[in-house]
């Protein structure tokens, strides 16, 4: 079984991935680092060099990857951007990945992300996250599950992530 992580930047994908990785103990990848790993250079340097079309392809060629290997139990977190694309969904949907909506309110993806060390270029002002937050919701609502993480440690995420998945 494959299960993709998508949503918006802050949405503890990451770290949720890791978590629900120890509990299952399946294993666990971010799409990011094997994006870093092929390009041999960081996503900041990919987007300052080729753009966001660059890094789309990168991305791209990255999930390929993933969706075309051998399957067993795996997660992947993707980055934000990842599940936008139209090709990308069509080929998750191909793969017949299950896929896990992490949701919260932007004010709090925002905060986390004001916390966390990673350089995004594209968390802009608050005003252009909340406007590409808004453009890229529906997307991510044609996701397999939803998981509202709202308040949550990643822990309790994890949880209700297995338990969508249906391991209590
Ligand atoms: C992006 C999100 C980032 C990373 C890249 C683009 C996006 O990942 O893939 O900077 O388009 O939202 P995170 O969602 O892990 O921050």
């Amino acid at each position: 079984m494959l299960v993709l992580l998508v949503g918006f930047m802050g949405a503890g994908k990451t770290s949720v991935g890791g978590a629900l990785s120890r509990r299952l103990g399946w294993s666990f990848e971010d799409l990011d680092d094997r994006i870093q790993q092929r390009e041999g250079r960081s996503i900041p340097e990919i987007f300052a060099e080729t753009g966001e079309a660059g890094f789309r392809r990168a991305e791209r060629a990255s999930l390929s990857e993933v969706l075309a290997e051998a399957a067993g139990h795996r997660i992947v977190a993707l980055g934000g951007g990842a599940f936008i694309q139209t090709e990308n969904r069509a080929a998750i949907e191909k793969a017949g990945a299950t896929v896990v909506f992490l949701d919260g309110p932007v004010e709090e993806l925002y905060r986390r992300c004001e916390q966390e060390p990673k350089v995004r270029p594209l968390r802009r002002t608050e005003e252009e996250f909340r406007q590409l937050y808004a453009q890229r919701r529906p997307d991510y609502l044609r996701a397999t599950h939803r998981v509202d993480t709202q308040g949550k440690d990643v822990e309790r995420v994890a949880t209700e992530v297995a338990c969508c998945l249906g391991f209590a």
